[in-house]
């Protein structure tokens, strides 16, 4: 007996070797950390339960058969982030480069299975070569059935990937279907065909960086959501993004003790609207002032700077922030903004979670550029997200609510439930000047300057919309903090229900 348990401990630590010394000296020398490493830190301590320890791979090409190494590169199980159940795979490069062989897949696809029957969120720590040249086609059809598991877990029990390594080809559509990716700078890349391929076929020189790292992901193609210096860091961001998501989408969300009072008043924000209409202000102090203890987690803080998304706490209970910032391009409503704002709506409907969004909008982005891209298209991913969210939403308009963006940005048509205005709001068709430049075309610079302040003195304030009920109350910018409180509470209980569907058809 006392045999058998030392030659389980013997196996056992023969498998946390993963690759060996030599690779694991090398894993490090990039500055990354191995598979094993990367889930203590982002696990709780000692809570990381191993399945699939001994799992081997079963390819006998290439003299496969004589390197078997337990694990088959990558580690799999569930452990506990601040108490609460997730499921875990971390690839482990040094094992085969962490290539996908078909037993590979399988265990990824064990654990997904599990997250999904028992309603628990899967995070993935990828750091691998790709497909396991060896074994070919089962490879890759170890990639579509956890493609299929990610489609199926969408919506259901949130998935986060963690970039960390390579992450290249057809594998990189594994991660893009998850709701949330994280990369690392200078160590992580994801692209579908690397730098050596592009230069033959386009003859373009682009580094790996260049084409597919972490600052390019999370600034110009949006592939990825937030970069990180290091592994330590990305892996400490997960821990605290899982603070703010749901189990499941059954699960309701996860509640936390909040010091902060919910009527704490901020007179500061009275004054935070700058006098002239064309200067701006920074949106972020409005978010920071509104949640508990000023904590916001970002999403895609590098890139579309004109709106803002991310994670706040309004008495220790999540809500999903979505604001215009006048900070970058005056707040417009741009191709990446819409797509942006859009996705993360339909991440907070799809799991429960309530939007407060602050609008100060002046309008969709004007240009050929906008126009031949899409705008239209993309514009409306954003119209339709709001639309048919069913959750609890509320619309603090702080300055500017005009033309299609008033109605986009969760107005009262969309079903906002509580739609609220400062007394600094200006909700209309369009800014004045321009309205009296169309309405009075060709007037004298006096006529036009004299219609201008007359249209303003009777638009560009909330009570045109409020006395049409759209806004529900013009509200002092210092209490704002206590109506969302207030408005949240109310809504704890509501109840909305789209009509029966397969499913729509957002404009994609
Ligand atoms: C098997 C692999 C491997 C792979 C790396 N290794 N990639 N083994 N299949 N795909 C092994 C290496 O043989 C080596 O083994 C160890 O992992 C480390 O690799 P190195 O090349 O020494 O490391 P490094 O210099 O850091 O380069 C990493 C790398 C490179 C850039 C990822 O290994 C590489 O280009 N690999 C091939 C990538 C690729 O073409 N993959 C297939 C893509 S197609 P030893 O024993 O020496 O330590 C694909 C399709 C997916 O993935 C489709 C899904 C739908």
């Amino acid at each position: 007996m006392l045999d058998s348990l030392t030659r389980l401990e013997e196996r056992r630590a023969e498998a946390r070797q993963g690759g060996g010394e030599r690779r694991i000296a090398a894993q490090h020398a990039k500055g990354k950390l191995t598979a094993r490493e990367r889930l203590e830190v982002l696990l709780d301590e000692g809570s990381f339960e191993e399945l699939d320890m001994f799992v081997e791979h079963n390819c006998t090409d290439f003299g496969m058969e004589a390197q078997v190494i337990p694990g088959d590169g990558v580690v799999t199980g569930s452990g506990t982030i601040n108490g609460r159940l997730v499921f875990v795979f971390s690839q482990d490069f040094t094992v085969f480069g962490g290539s996908l062989s078909e037993r590979h897949a399988a265990k990824i696809c064990k654990i997904m299975d599990m997250a999904l029957k028992v309603g628990a969120p899967v995070i993935g720590l990828n750091d691998s070569g790709g497909a396991r040249i060896q074994e070919g086609v089962a490879s890759l059809g170890g990639y579509a059935e956890v493609f299929q598991r990610n489609v199926l877990a969408s919506g259901v029990v949130p998935q986060l990937s963690l970039v960390m390594g390579p992450c290249a080809g057809g594998a990189v559509y594994s991660p893009a279907m998850t709701d949330f990716i994280f990369m690392v700078k200078d160590s992580s890349y994801m692209f579908v065909t690397g730098p050596d391929v592009v230069k033959t076929v386009t003859n373009e020189v682009v580094s790996q960086e260049d084409l597919g790292g972490a600052v390019t992901h999370t600034t110009k193609s949006s592939v990825a959501d937030c970069a990180f210096e290091n592994d330590i860091e990305a892996l400490l961001a997960a821990r605290d993004l899982m603070g703010f998501l749901p189990a499941s989408n059954r699960s309701g969300l996860p509640e936390r003790a909040s010091g902060d009072p919910f009527d704490r008043l901020e007179p500061s924000l009275d004054s935070l609207i700058p006098p002239s209409p064309n200067q701006p202000y920074d949106m972020h102090e409005l978010i920071a002032k509104v949640v508990d203890e000023a904590e916001f987690f970002e999403i895609q803080p590098d890139h579309a700077g004109n709106i803002l998304t991310g994670f706040g706490r309004i008495e220790g209970r999540p809500v999903g922030i979505v604001a215009n910032q006048p900070m970058v391009l005056a707040g417009c409503l741009d191709i990446n903004a819409s797509k942006k704002a859009a996705r993360f709506v339909r991440f907070c409907d799809a799991f429960e979670i309530p939007i407060v969004t602050f609008v100060d909008v002046p309008g969709f982005l004007p240009g050929v550029a906008q126009e031949h891209n899409g705008i239209i298209k993309h514009g409306a991913k954003l119209l339709f997200a709001y639309a048919e969210a069913t959750v609890p939403k509320i619309t603090v308009i702080t300055r500017k609510a005009y033309g299609g963006a008033y109605d986009v940005m969760a107005s009262k048509h969309l079903r906002g439930d509580l739609n609220y205005a400062w007394p600094t709001a200006e909700i209309a068709v369009m800014g004045a000047k321009g309205a009296v430049e169309i309405i009075f075309r060709g007037r004298s610079a006096e006529e036009i300057a004299e219609r201008t302040a007359q249209y303003e003195r009777r638009f560009a304030n909330p009570f045109v919309a409020a006395s049409k009920g759209f806004i529900d109350e013009v509200v002092m910018p210092h209490s704002t903090r206590r109506r969302v409180a207030l408005g949240l509470r109310k809504l704890r209980g509501k109840q909305l229900q789209n009509p029966w569907k397969k499913h729509d058809n957002i404009p994609l």
